[in-house]
C-alpha cells in the first residue's frame, strides 16, 4: 500500500458516527488521562500559551484544545485543515459562529491552494497517525511552515513509541491501534521528532508528558 493509500485508511476511523459522537470523550478524555498519561488540562495550557487570532488548525475530528484556548469572539480568522471531509464538517460545524475556512488537504503534500498566512498553526495528534517514519511525515512541517508569517509558531503534540515512558494499558493499545493501521508511530521517537523540528526551524521545544511530545517551534525566540 502507498503512503497516501495509508494516510487515507488511517483517517477513515474519524468518519464513523460513532467515532465522531464520541471522540472528545473516548480520546481526549479517557484515553489521555489512563492510556498516554498525558490529561487534556496539560493539552488546553499548551494550546492557551500559543494559540493567537490568526489560527490554522490541522486534524480536526476534535477542536476541544483550540474552543478552550480561546473565546470564539478571538477566532475570527480561523482556518480548519483536515484530510478527512468528515472530520471537517463536524469541526466547520461546530464552529461555525467563527465562519471558519475548511482546507481538504493531506500534510503529506505541498499545500498549492489559496490560504491565508497566519501567525500560530496547531497540529495536535496528528503525526502519529500519518504513514511513515520522522524522516517523511516531517514534511508536514515544511509544508505547514510555508503558511506561517515570519516569527509565526507551529505547536502540537504527537504521541511517541521510544524515548518516552508508557504504562501497560498504554503500550498495549498502542501496538492494537498501530496494527489495525490507525495509528503509523512504531518507529516514532523522540530524536526522529527533534531532526524534524530543527532541520525547519531556527528554535523549537518539545516537553514530554507520559507518551506525548508537546512541541512548539518558530524562526523566532519561542517566548
Ligand atoms: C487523532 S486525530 C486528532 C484530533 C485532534 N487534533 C486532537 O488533538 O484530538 C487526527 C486528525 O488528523 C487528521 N489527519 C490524519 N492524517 C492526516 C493527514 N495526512 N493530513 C491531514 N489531516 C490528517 C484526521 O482526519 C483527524 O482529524
Amino acid at each position: 500500500m502507498d503512503t497516501d493509500a495509508r494516510a487515507k485508511k488511517s483517517v477513515q476511523v474519524y468518519s464513523s458516527r460513532t467515532m465522531l459522537a464520541v471522540y472528545d470523550f473516548y480520546v481526549t478524555y479517557f484515553n489521555n488521562r489512563f492510556a498516554w498519561n498525558c490529561p487534556r488540562e496539560k493539552l488546553v495550557s499548551h494550546y492557551r500559551r500559543h494559540v493567537t487570532d490568526e489560527h490554522l488548525e490541522v486534524g480536526v475530528v476534535s477542536t476541544y484544545y483550540l474552543q478552550r484556548a480561546l473565546p470564539a469572539s478571538r477566532l475570527k480568522n480561523l482556518q480548519l485543515m483536515d484530510l478527512n471531509p468528515d472530520c471537517l464538517s463536524k469541526a466547520a460545524d461546530q464552529l461555525k459562529h467563527c465562519q471558519p475556512k475548511p482546507i481538504q488537504h493531506n500534510v503529506l503534500h505541498p499545500f498549492e491552494g489559496s490560504a491565508e498566512p497566519v501567525t500560530s498553526i496547531g497540529i495536535n495528534y496528528v503525526l502519529h497517525v500519518v504513514p511513515g517514519q520522522f524522516p517523511q511525515k516531517g514534511v508536514a512541517f515544511s509544508h505547514l511552515k510555508h503558511l506561517l508569517r515570519p516569527g509565526g509558531v507551529l505547536f502540537g503534540s504527537t504521541l511517541l513509541s521510544i524515548g518516552v515512558k508508557r504504562n501497560l494499558f498504554g503500550s498495549l493499545l498502542m501496538k492494537a491501534f498501530n496494527r489495525m493501521g490507525i495509528f503509523n508511530n512504531s518507529d516514532d521517537g523522540l530524536d526522529g521528532l527533534r531532526t524534524a523540528l530543527a532541520q525547519n526551524f531556527r528554535h523549537y521545544r518539545i516537553e514530554v508528558q507520559g507518551a506525548a511530545a508537546l512541541f512548539s517551534a518558530s524562526d523566532e525566540a519561542l517566548s
